[in-house]
């Protein structure tokens, strides 16, 4: 009897395996190859943070205050894994000096974030995102640009069919007196909202529109509308970005009620889902301006905008379109060899690494056996090696596609499979 239960993952959070990975590898290489064509260069940030860089820029939102994987290192510091990469790129921005270098900077990054929510299919404690950001220029034509990235990701990986929803929620000049229209409305209502609603009334009033709650939708229509009170400057980003779209060719859907998760965002928001869904869980991406990210973070006032998509989601999509991804074998040549001739087995390996990707099967199991788990793995070659030949320097090379078999001096076997 064993002593206790086998050990499992922690809940929520997943191992890739070599199955899996292939997939993966096609969509990281996809986001590698967009980013490099529309100038980004890679960075890469820690996996935790000060808990006060992410608490700073998003108090209210449930990434920050419920989803928080945060904890106390042995030193006392007050730290977090963290849930998203952007406040992590603007903090580095400034510390790597980016600042200095011509602007914007545009960046890129892939990697694990964490978020302590309930585990459900699309939905992880621990999942990886594609962050995008371009860093240091207000230009609406950057808007434009990382939403291009965002659906030519998406395109390259066999996604086309995405609904992208769009919107601006002002800045700092134009909400405010936004925000106290949009209390004044949802003040006589207050009692016929569900309780975070209640809450947010006061705080943070644009969460209203983004809830989900069905108790919640039957105010939103009527509700006060952001792109109605936008200050001159924020009408003309948003007519800027529309108008940048359109020349892209890039199919957008307006809605007034996106407002995003994160405290941080200014003028544009945006999201992108399957086409198929009218869903709120099962975002591909989703992103937008942050102009007074950086300042919260205590740095000098500078703009950004960026985007971040969820690897977990858009496997799972591309997997369920069937798009074909074809995995190569883990070894292209496998070594079959007798028994007691492991060191031989190993020298013919290493001649034949030269050229192609090998693996020995040092198994104690019959020919046919070994045969059957080289068919299993796709080798291309199989080498089989018996003590006469080991003495000879010479092995069988059988294709196995043909299943012509010759025999070849070991010296030669790079040349034969080259
Ligand atoms: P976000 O909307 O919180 O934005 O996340 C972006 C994407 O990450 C989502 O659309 C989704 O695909 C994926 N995602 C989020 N949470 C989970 C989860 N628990 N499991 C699986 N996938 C998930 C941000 O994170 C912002 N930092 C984006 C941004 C960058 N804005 C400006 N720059």
């Amino acid at each position: 009897m064993p002593r206790s239960e086998p050990i499992k993952a922690v809940r929520g959070v997943r191992d890739l395996l070599p199955r899996d990975r292939p997939l993966w590898r096609a969509a990281e290489l996809a986001a590698e190859d967009v980013a490099r064509r529309f100038g980004y260069e890679e960075i890469v940030t820690p996996l935790i943070e000060h808990a006060e860089l992410i608490e700073r820029v998003g108090e209210d939102t449930d990434a920050v205050a419920k989803e928080l994987y945060r904890f106390e290192d042995r030193g006392g510091r007050k730290l977090a894994l963290r849930p998203e990469a952007t406040a992590g790129v603007v903090r580095a921005y400034f510390e790597g000096h980016l600042n200095q270098e011509p602007q914007p900077a545009r960046l890129y990054l892939i990697g694990p974030m964490f978020r302590y929510n309930r585990p459900q299919k699309g939905r992880y404690r621990q999942f990886f995102q594609l962050d995008v950001e371009a860093i240091g220029s207000a230009s609406p034509a950057l808007d434009a640009e990382v939403i291009e990235i965002a659906v030519t990701w998406l395109h390259d990986l066999g996604l086309g069919e995405v609904r992208m929803d769009l919107n601006t929620i002002g800045d700092a000049k134009c909400r405010p007196a936004y925000l106290e229209l949009l209390r004044a409305y949802y003040r006589p209502l207050r009692d016929k909202l569900h309780g975070d609603c209640q809450r947010r009334l006061e705080t943070n009033p644009l969460l209203l529109l983004d809830c989900k709650v069905p108790q919640c939708q039957p105010f939103k229509a009527d509700a006060p509308r952001i792109t109605d009170h936008l200050c001159e400057e924020c009408a003309a980003a948003w007519a800027a970005v529309r108008r940048l779209l359109d020349a892209a060719g890039i199919e957008y859907h307006l809605d007034p009620y996106l407002v995003r998760g994160l405290d941080y965002y200014t003028r544009t928001v945006f999201e992108i889902y399957p086409a198929q869904t009218g869903g709120s869980q099962d975002a591909l991406a989703g992103g937008g301006r942050y102009d007074g990210l950086a300042e919260a973070e205590g740095w000098p006032a500078t703009p950004g905008v960026g985007f971040a998509s969820g690897l977990d989601r858009v496997t799972e999509m591309v997997k369920a379109v069937g798009v074909e991804i074809i995995a190569a074998p883990a070894a292209e040549v496998l070594v079959l060899p007798d028994a007691e001739l492991e060191i031989a087995a190993a020298e013919v390996a290493h001649i034949c690494r030269a050229v192609r990707s090998v693996a020995v099967d040092y198994e104690a199991k019959s020919l046919k056996a070994k045969m059957r788990s080289a068919n299993k793995l796709g080798a291309r070659w199989v080498v089989l090696l018996n003590a006469e030949d080991a003495q000879q320097r010479t092995v069988q090379l059988k294709e196995m596609a043909s299943g012509d078999q010759v025999a070849v001096p070991w010296d030669d076997l790079p040349a034969r499979l080259a």
